[in-house]
């Protein structure tokens, strides 16, 4: 982990940058969509994967009748000319929730492109970000310089951001954000291999300095370890018959592509929906790789006592384990008294710090779906600091 990075702004009034052509809003997006041109970020192949209708309507301007394309939008050399990383969810939503604001101080726990924490900067607040990718800190940077006195970025997991922000010397947060799961660019990324679509190396760790990988676990667990991962962390109906399909045929070649995993899977698992057959195996893995759900629960439990009163705490998850863990634990940090059978009378929680925003998760709205299908299972909720 490294902690290179110092956040001059922390202890200073806020820097307001000049409006940057990267620091377009989430409105130029959707309008963006609508006109069918993709403008300053290129190009996706997850967009293939995510949008039936195809690709083709977002990545050129509409013809002018006459076979002449019209001029690009920006000028080449403008900060556009970033590779598209990953379109933002629930963007009008997380800004309700934050209120970002001059003066006040939000947490990006999970920074990815840059999406969120830019809208969050451009209402003029300041943002200290993490995420353990280094490709997506990369390029988060570059796409937030003009941001710079007021953006910091650290290299870490979420679940030990208490030592990270301590060692950064940050605290009193207004604002806390995790977006978690895969980027668009982890699914683009072949030798990321996080896609059953597309041939790569079985890996899918977001930190590559981290030591286990997905190959690690077909290649090496027991078959009841791995029926059990299967379960438990993707509730999959048939994981005993692809555990046991595992087993078998690594005895004869070790598994090393994503996609002589994806493809063993559809072979004995035979298409029932619309979904890959591999789908929930892939979500599985990636989840132990990246110890997902552990990360979540060590995050949520710490990120009360970091919030001032009345800051807001924001999480949007992708599948229905998360958000399981998220309602539960919001649930508990919100109940001011426990009960049990065998107590003679309720006591009083010690950890009730927040106040439910959200009683049921927010979702995207029909105009969102309709222009990013990844949207479809984005669930976000929301709990305030008490005073
Ligand atoms: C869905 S993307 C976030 C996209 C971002 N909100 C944006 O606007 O572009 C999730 C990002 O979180 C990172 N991530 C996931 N789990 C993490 C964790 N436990 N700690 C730090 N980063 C994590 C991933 O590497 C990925 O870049």
């Amino acid at each position: 982990m490294s902690h290179a990075c110092i956040f001059p702004a922390l202890q200073m009034p806020v820097f307001l940058s000049p409006w940057g052509i990267s620091a377009l809003p989430w409105r130029r997006v959707l309008e963006a969509f609508q006109v069918g041109v993709w403008p300053w970020f290129g190009t996706s192949d997850a967009m293939d994967e995510m949008m039936p209708w195809g690709r083709g309507s977002l990545t050129s301007r509409p013809s002018t009748g006459d076979g002449a394309s019209e001029p690009p939008l920006l000028p080449a050399g403008s900060p556009r000319e970033l590779p598209f990383y990953h379109l933002p969810v629930l963007m009008q939503e997380v800004l309700d929730m934050l209120q970002p604001a001059p003066g006040k101080l939000i947490f990006d726990g999970t920074l990815g492109g840059g999406g969120h924490s830019e809208a969050i900067l451009q209402k003029g607040a300041r943002v200290v970000a993490m995420d353990q990718d280094d490709e997506a800190l990369a390029y988060a940077k570059e796409r937030l310089k003009p941001y710079a006195e007021s953006f910091c970025a650290l290299k870490g997991n979420f679940r030990d951001f208490p030592k990270v922000l301590t060692e950064a010397g940050v605290g009193g947060l207004d604002g806390m954000l995790i977006d978690i799961g895969v980027s668009s660019h982890h699914l683009d990324a072949a030798e990321r291999g996080f896609s059953f679509a597309k041939d790569g190396p079985l890996d899918m760790r977001m930190d590559t300095q981290s030591a286990l990988t997905a190959a690690d676990i077909v290649n090496t667990w027991a078959q009841e370890d791995i029926e059990r991962l299967l379960y438990e962390n993707a509730e999959e109906s048939q994981a005993r018959r692809i555990a046991r399909a595992i087993v078998q045929d690594r005895a004869l070649k070790p598994f090393t592509t994503t996609l002589q995993l994806a493809e063993m899977i559809a072979r004995v698992c035979p298409k029932q929906s619309k979904r890959h057959p591999a789908t929930q195996t892939f979500q599985a893995l990636r989840c132990e790789v990246n110890q997902e759900y552990a990360a979540l629960r060590d995050f949520l439990a710490a990120a009360p006592k970091w919030l001032k009163p009345g800051g807001r705490l924001v999480v949007i998850s992708f599948h229905s384990i998360e958000d399981r863990i998220v309602k539960q634990t919001f649930a508990h940090q919100s109940a001011p008294f426990l009960d049990r059978p065998e107590w003679p009378e309720p006591r009083r929680n010690p950890d009730c710090h927040l106040r439910l925003i959200t009683r049921k998760p927010v979702e995207a709205g029909e105009i969102e779906l309709s222009l990013n299908p990844r949207a479809r299972s984005a669930r976000l909720r929301c709990a305030e600091r008490l005073s």
